[in-house]
């Protein structure tokens, strides 16, 4: 079968130099309405003339990613530090297409990333679990251009269909991964800088034109060339 002829946004020619595709994030609660704003994004920025591939995290299609899919749909237990360090994995495996993506010139919109790997293992409020922790394998991977921060209140989220019956998706759960998502947004480290929120409470289309109205402007500086050039995330400074 020709799997080309399946891919929603199939390569067209610039019309200007690309000088790289951006790497765009998009992060939030359970029901923020990410994989409704990736799909949005993805197709304005097609439609304006850039060449743009959707991926999303974790990838429950590799064997990494099989078994995060039994974990999360609760048929194994596992310890709180080796399913954070499979989630971790499951983004490694995937850095080195990533970062040959972008060269090539596709921009990247991501539906979750090591945001979502960090805060989600440091909401168990396991001890010996800590955000610093959680962070540390994810260090070197491809740093985003802009992570776009869907910000929703968990009741909200909530009455958008209910959550369903896969381990994390819980009232009190998500309450935690979103204060410590905001404590990201605070803490004047890289992902303060590279985080944006948007309120996630207005319709799809207004969330949509206010996201679009900031990443188109990204993606362009990224494809002149007038954009940093693609990092990979830091260390965080050691606490005194
Ligand atoms: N701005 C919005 N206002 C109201 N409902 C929305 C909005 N955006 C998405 N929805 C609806 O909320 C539900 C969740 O949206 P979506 O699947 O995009 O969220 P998600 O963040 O990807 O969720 P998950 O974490 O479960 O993957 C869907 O039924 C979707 O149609
Ligand atoms: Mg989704």
């Amino acid at each position: 079968m020709d799997t080309a002829s399946k891919d929603p946004f199939p390569w067209k020619e610039p019309t200007k130099p690309v000088a790289r595709g951006a790497f765009i994030v998009v992060e939030g609660l359970d029901r923020a309405g990410k994989t409704t704003q990736v799909q949005k994004l993805c197709n304005n920025l097609y439609a304006d003339g850039h060449n743009v591939k959707a991926i999303r995290f974790p990838d429950r299609t590799s064997p990494i990613g099989k078994m995060i899919d039994g974990y999360l749909q609760r048929k194994t237990e596992m310890d709180d530090h080796a399913i954070h360090l499979l989630f971790s994995a499951n983004r490694w495996e995937k850095a080195a297409w990533i970062k040959e993506q972008i060269s090539k010139g596709y921009t990247i919109v991501c539906d979750r990333y090591y945001y979502s790997g960090m805060v989600y293992s440091a909401a168990k409020h396991n001890p010996a679990l800590s955000l610093e922790w959680a962070r540390t394998p994810d260090v070197g991977l491809p740093r985003p251009d802009r992570v776009v921060f869907l910000n929703l209140d968990a009741e909200e989220a909530e009455r958008r269909g209910g959550y369903g019956q896969e381990k994390y998706e819980k009232r009190e759960m998500q309450e935690r991964v979103r204060e410590l998502f905001l404590g990201l947004m605070s803490k004047g480290e890289e992902e303060s800088k590279d985080m944006m929120l948007f309120d996630a409470g207005d319709s799809a289309e207004n969330v949509s034109t206010a996201i679009w109205a900031e990443i188109s402007k990204v993606v362009g500086s990224v494809e002149a060339g007038s954009w940093r050039d693609l990092g990979s995330v830091g260390h965080w400074p050691e606490k005194r």
